[in-house]
């Protein structure tokens, strides 16, 4: 039975004070014992000491992560951020391979395998994003590129060390646009990555979490969240409020 994994990623939104409301609301609209899923939100890296502050001081079983990580972990690196320090403010958890930085950034599949084996490494849980543009998928390609996107990093990792991953399949043409994807399109991209982990470890392709992302709301949750091989979902938008956050936690929680 895999246990459904709820993320909320903020990108580059809010403020010390929106950090505060948001978490704050998000916690007390959760129950304070532990919960029958995972739910992390990952706020940018400024907001993590106060966002671990609120954590700790309410007791609350929602995690924190990480928008991103350092391919290297040598300190002569200006500007990046180390995973020692993720672990400092109890961040267990970091998104990789986001659309936005491969495409705004050009992160390729190689860089995200690296970042990936770094996170693993530091006994950290990397969220590994992948996903085919609007344009490839109107080629019929997204099988493919979604395949290939996953292959680099499985290959380039020790496979046994994958069952601290969760995949996060998030079409680009679903962030952000409202068009999310439709149950059939996600249950057959879920099952396909699935089977491409078990040609590298059947047991840790039954185990390993698959979330959807791209305009999951708190009206598509149930819907989505119902596809056998969708275990969870990464949300942007949505994430920002804290009634639809917790009410897609609620849903989760009642399935
Ligand atoms: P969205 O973003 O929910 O706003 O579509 C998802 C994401 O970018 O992870």
């Amino acid at each position: 039975m895999r246990k459904i994994f709820i993320a909320g990623n903020w990108k580059m939104n809010g403020s010390l004070e929106q950090t505060n409301d948001l978490l704050t609301a998000i916690i007390h609209n959760l129950p304070k014992e532990e919960l029958s899923i995972d739910c992390v939100v990952c706020p940018p890296s400024p907001y993590w000491d106060k966002a671990s502050l609120i954590i700790r001081e309410s007791n609350s079983p929602v995690e924190l992560g990480a928008q991103d990580i350092t391919p290297e972990v040598k300190p002569a690196f200006t500007g990046e951020i180390s995973p020692a320090m993720l672990h400092e403010f109890g961040c267990k958890y970091a998104i990789i391979g986001h659309s936005e930085r491969r495409g705004m950034l050009q992160e390729s599949n190689e860089l995200v395998a690296t970042k990936v084996d770094v996170a693993l490494s530091a006994k950290l849980h990397p969220i590994l994003c992948v996903g085919e543009t609007e344009e490839e998928h109107n080629l019929g390609l997204g099988l493919d590129v979604v395949a290939k996107q996953l292959r680099v990093v499985l290959d380039s990792v020790c496979i046994s060390e994958m069952q601290a991953a969760v995949i996060a399949y998030e079409p680009v043409w679903a962030i952000g646009t409202g068009k999310t994807a439709t149950p059939e399109h996600m249950q057959t991209m879920h099952k396909h990555i699935r089977s491409i982990v078990a040609e590298y470890d059947a047991t840790i392709s039954s185990e390993i979490r698959i979330i959807y992302g791209g305009s999951v709301n708190s009206k598509n949750a149930t819907e989505i969240l119902q596809q056998p091989d969708v275990d969870g979902c990464l949300i942007g938008g949505a994430s920002l409020k804290a009634q639809d956050f917790s009410e897609i936690c609620h849903i989760a929680m009642g399935l």
